[in-house]
């Protein structure tokens, strides 16, 4: 395996050359010996950002990065961030240790960062004991990250940050919903809010893994992007904090004929038919139906200074997109689905957004789709504003 030299953020890295893993014109990370993916440094880029909001509060950082590849993330948090008193990375792949001590080496962090070669799960339970326990575990997988919660909710401190990433869009999306159900417990949906039912169908999954350890779940950011979604929680203990989090569990309910939908809490009466059509509506969840993002928490992320960051313009565009519309109604409008149904052609969203605001009604664009837009007016309402345009 040939190794180049790459720079993300303060970073150099060593990594598996990719011009080696060329396949049908793009690169494919899964082909080479030990893991590398050029792509997500905005997802890195972003861990960095983070971890350096969650450091303010919290000093002298236990952090974790368990299922490691080459390193890139706890290499980059514990050279970028600063305020890491250690930092513990991990791979199952004998073949990666080599370049994860070289990379630890060319950035001189020898004497903070510790390689280890286990499974993820038994590393995380070794560290399951009080004063054993992380700040801060990022657990990014190939596919889902399910199978690493219950040790990860362990492995944690009170107070402590997890980040996930899931890559298995597929099943979460409602392209393969028995794929869902197995991993998620969850019925998800093929439809024009898709991604946002992934995301809550995801973090659903990851709550419901807390409350059983009586942890309470507070979103700091989670986001779709690409191939992937992504997360950053933090669990703090208590019972009634638990229950606050189950609280915020339940179903959207969908007309695949009209597009109305509603959420409905686990403890609420379910509508069984849209209110429009008399059609019965489709069930989708169990899912979370808290928010996707703590606003002040994205603003101040937002006013860091991230200059050396690579992927900086794309991080300003996303962060103000979740600023919009982190605390809007749940799912979104796809303007194309609408016009489609309504077999006109699609007015630009930005018109459609101003008239909503003009009728008093909040709306905004939306991360998940850039076709979206999310809006507490009633149906009739936006498709009225659309055909009187
Ligand atoms: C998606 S890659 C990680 C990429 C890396 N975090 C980055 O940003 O470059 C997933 C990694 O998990 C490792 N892995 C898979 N199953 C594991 C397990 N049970 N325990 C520890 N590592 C595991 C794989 O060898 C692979 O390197
Ligand atoms: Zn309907």
């Amino acid at each position: 395996m040939r190794l180049i030299k790459v720079k993300e953020g303060t970073t150099i890295l060593l990594v598996p050359d990719f011009s080696e893993y060329f396949r049908k014109g793009s690169y494919d990370p899964s082909r080479a010996t030990v893991f590398y993916n050029p792509k997500m440094e905005f997802s890195r880029d972003i861990g960095v950002m983070v971890l350096r909001e969650i450091a303010k509060n919290r000093g002298n950082l236990l952090i974790c990065d368990p299922l490691a590849g080459m390193g890139a993330r706890g290499i980059r948090y514990t050279k970028e961030v600063g305020g890491i008193s250690k930092c513990i990375i991990n791979d199952i792949n004998k073949s990666a240790i080599p370049i994860i001590m070289e990379n630890i080496k060319i950035n001189n962090l020898e004497n903070i960062v510790e390689v280890e070669c286990k499974d993820a799960n038994l590393l995380l339970i070794e560290h399951s004991k009080r004063g054993e326990r992380f700040d801060f575990i990022d657990l990014d997988p190939f596919g889902s990250p399910v199978n690493f919660f219950d040790a990860s909710i362990r492995a944690l401190k009170n107070g402590g940050i997890l980040a996930f990433t899931a890559t298995d869009t597929a099943p979460l999306c409602g392209v393969y919903q028995k794929a869902c159900f197995r991993k998620y417990g969850a019925i998800s949906i093929k439809t024009e809010f898709c991604h946002e039912v992934g995301l809550r169908i995801l973090l659903g999954s990851f709550v419901q893994a807390s409350i059983k350890h009586d942890f309470g779940v507070e979103v700091l950011l989670s986001y779709s992007v690409d191939h992937y979604f992504r997360a950053y929680v933090r669990l703090d203990l208590g019972a009634r904090k638990a229950d606050a989090s189950a609280s915020l569990l339940g179903y959207i309910l969908y007309c695949e004929k009209c597009g109305w939908r509603t959420s409905t809490h686990l403890n609420e009466r379910m509508i069984n038919d849209c209110p429009s059509c008399l059609l019965e509506v489709k069930r989708v969840g169990p899912l979370w139906l808290g928010k996707i993002a703590n606003r002040e928490f994205l603003i101040s992320i937002n006013n860091q200074n991230i200059s050396e960051l690579n992927t900086y313009r794309r991080i300003k565009k996303l962060m103000d997109l979740l600023i919009e519309e982190c605390e809007m109604p749940i799912t979104y409008f796809s303007v194309d689905r609408i016009c489609s149904r309504l077999k006109i052609s699609p007015p630009p969203i930005s018109s459609i957004i101003e008239k909503l605001r003009g009728m008093g009604y909040r709306a905004s664009r939306t991360h998940f789709n850039s076709k979206g837009f999310k809006t507490e007016a009633p149906m009739e309402m936006i498709v009225d504003i659309i055909l009187r345009r």
